[in-house]
């Protein structure tokens, strides 16, 4: 036990969920729409799960507002899959693809996709350790290139993407998993779209494919069914048997964000977070962000300690005041306070509460 205070939870995905949205998610567990059984016991070819599917997918298009050259798939395997299945999907294997590397994850997603494929840098942070979105008229972009990666928001590091950038023709491939409808966003400037659920929409091992008619039926031979994006789309999702409960989570999670005003309203919320912790942080040097300003996540406000031995205590005391995972990703060091788009004002009150405490015993 924790003491008797609310628990705020600041982990980075899978994340803090609305009470509300877990009431209505065990409620599944019982009698699921009259069936007379739990939604984990209806078969997946019934009209209630299909609708559901359905419904779901449609509640995205409108949340993002996707044209109708745009489709949505809900596939299994997370958002790490999506580094194999993307150049799996889209490209021959003698074909060139760029990345622009701004942190640990699109770092992972090149080191994957030049397993399948000539995948080269054409941006990179690495040399100021990742505190910059590298401008885009600085990429070195070429016409040979089939697809250009980048990461919406790097978990890890806590640098993201303001703006959609513009890649001309070359369609842009995105990774939003860590800040997927946190914002709204310029649709056209996408090819392609992923983002695994597990931090602004609830269940880990979902992943939601966007993709634009063009890219689709490209894939190489050898991709695997269940992964191939034409086939999936043709079989409506039903290829394999749907990630079911994750399914129904994620359409609970849009119902939601349209209760909340939907994406202009939670990003006004998010940009206020986000800012009433950096305000605390940018203070003195107590606190520090190596990320520049204009470059700093709104979902994963990382930062540090002027004196890193004060870390662990930082830590432990804000576990007692019930402020919990706030330990930095095991590349990145450091501390981290995931805000998506559950995350409740108080929590943020609470934190920067403490924050500003902690400095003063400390400072
Ligand atoms: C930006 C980003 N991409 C990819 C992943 C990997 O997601 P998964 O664990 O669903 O494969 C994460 C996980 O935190 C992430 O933050």
């Amino acid at each position: 036990m924790r003491g008797t205070g609310r628990l705020y939870n600041f982990a980075a995905g899978p994340a803090t969920l609305p009470p509300e949205v877990l009431a209505k998610a065990r409620e599944s567990l019982g009698d699921w729409q009259g069936l007379g059984y739990s939604l984990l016991e209806t078969p997946f070819s019934s009209d209630e799960f299909i609708s559901l599917m359905e419904t779901t997918r449609n509640q995205i298009k409108s949340a993002l507002a996707l044209p109708d050259d745009y489709q949505v798939l809900l596939l299994q395997g997370g958002a790490s899959a999506q580094f194999s299945l993307v150049p799996l999907n889209l490209l021959p294997a003698t074909a060139t693809a760029g990345y622009v590397e701004t942190g640990h994850w699109s770092t992972r997603a090149f080191e994957e996709g030049r397993r399948y494929a000539r995948a080269r840098l054409v941006a990179s942070s690495r040399t100021s350790q990742f505190d910059r979105i590298p401008p885009v008229d600085h990429w070195a972009l070429s016409d040979d290139l089939q697809y250009c990666h980048i990461t919406s928001n790097e978990t890890a590091n806590g640098v993201q993407f303001h703006a959609d950038p513009s890649c001309g023709d070359i369609p842009l491939v995105a990774d939003m998993t860590s800040d997927f409808l946190s914002r709204p966003v310029d649709i056209r400037r996408y090819g392609l779209i992923y983002a695994g659920t597990q931090k602004n929409l609830g269940p880990t091992g979902l992943v939601i494919v966007i993709i634009r008619d063009d890219l689709l039926d490209r894939a190489r031979p050898e991709t695997p069914t269940v992964f191939n994006y034409q086939r999936q789309l043709e079989r409506q999702n039903r290829v394999n048997t749907p990630l079911m409960f994750a399914v129904y989570l994620v359409h609970l999670m849009l119902d939601w964000l349209t209760e909340q005003g939907g994406l202009t309203s939670i990003h006004a919320r998010n940009i206020a977070q986000s800012r009433a912790l950096y305000r605390v942080i940018d203070e003195d040097d107590f606190f520090q962000c190596r990320v520049l300003p204009g470059h700093r996540s709104m979902m994963n406000v990382c930062f540090g300690l002027a004196r890193p031995q004060l870390q662990q205590r930082f830590v432990s005391e804000a576990a007692d005041r019930g402020l919990l995972n706030l330990t930095g990703h095991s590349h990145a060091g450091g501390l981290r306070a995931s805000l998506y788009n559950a995350q409740p004002d108080a929590a943020v009150a609470a934190l920067a509460a403490f924050m500003t405490d902690f400095r003063q015993r400390y400072g």
